[in-house]
């Protein structure tokens, strides 16, 4: 009789990885604001993770959690040929554990050297999967992700930019830093989960 046992569970992130939270504020002094009464802060969530900084940490956090706990070993995401969503799965799975598969947009990237940025997830051991742009719009269509099933067997689908609703509840996290210290936040908004969770 076949036996099923369960993976070995994989570290905390947050254990593992000791993130600095809650990130630093840090005050810029400019005449030009101080003339006009305003008090400028930069949230400085670039510090909270070397490999995993600002948003990517927030958004990550929770979905990594919740794929150990369902033990899932393979994290599969998307993104553009210069994605820092790709730089920080990749990181992560060589940090903690997972199997990292990276679905880039452009098939006309697949013959050509690496970039630097995919160099990188390439280093942190992530699969890198070319997907033609008239597909990759189209990623999150079933016959699009069960090819991608059948070719990688089981994975957890991370959305593009790793925004998901797990991600957005991670982000909601630097909304409560926020509080009372800041009544206009400004936020580079990409795929838009930090502007959802904040
Ligand atoms: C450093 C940084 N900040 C913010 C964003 C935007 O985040 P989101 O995709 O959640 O809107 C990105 C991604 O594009 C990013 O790389």
């Amino acid at each position: 009789m076949e036996r099923v046992t369960d993976p070995a569970p994989l570290p905390d992130p947050a254990a593992a990885l000791r993130p600095r939270l809650p990130s630093p504020l840090q005050e810029v002094t400019e005449e030009p604001f101080a003339r006009r009464g305003v008090r400028l802060l930069l949230k400085r969530d670039d510090l909270i993770h070397s490999a995993l900084p600002g948003n990517k940490w927030r958004k990550l956090e929770p979905n990594l959690r919740a794929a150990s706990a369902a033990g899932e070993r393979t994290l599969l995401t998307f993104g553009g040929a210069w994605s820092n969503h790709l730089r920080a799965t990749a990181a992560a799975g060589r940090l903690l554990g997972f199997a990292t598969i990276g679905v880039v947009r452009g098939d006309e990237l697949a013959g050509a050297p690496l970039n630097d940025s995919l160099a990188r997830c390439a280093a942190d051991g992530m699969r890198l999967h070319f997907l033609d742009r008239a597909r990759y719009r189209r990623k999150t269509d079933p016959d699009v992700l069960a090819a991608l099933h059948d070719r990688f067997g089981a994975f957890r689908l991370i959305p593009e930019g790793g925004s998901n609703s797990l991600a957005a509840q991670g982000c909601a996290e630097l909304g409560r830093e926020l509080r009372g210290v800041a009544d206009t936040a400004a936020v580079a908004c990409g795929t838009g989960g930090t502007l959802a969770g904040l």
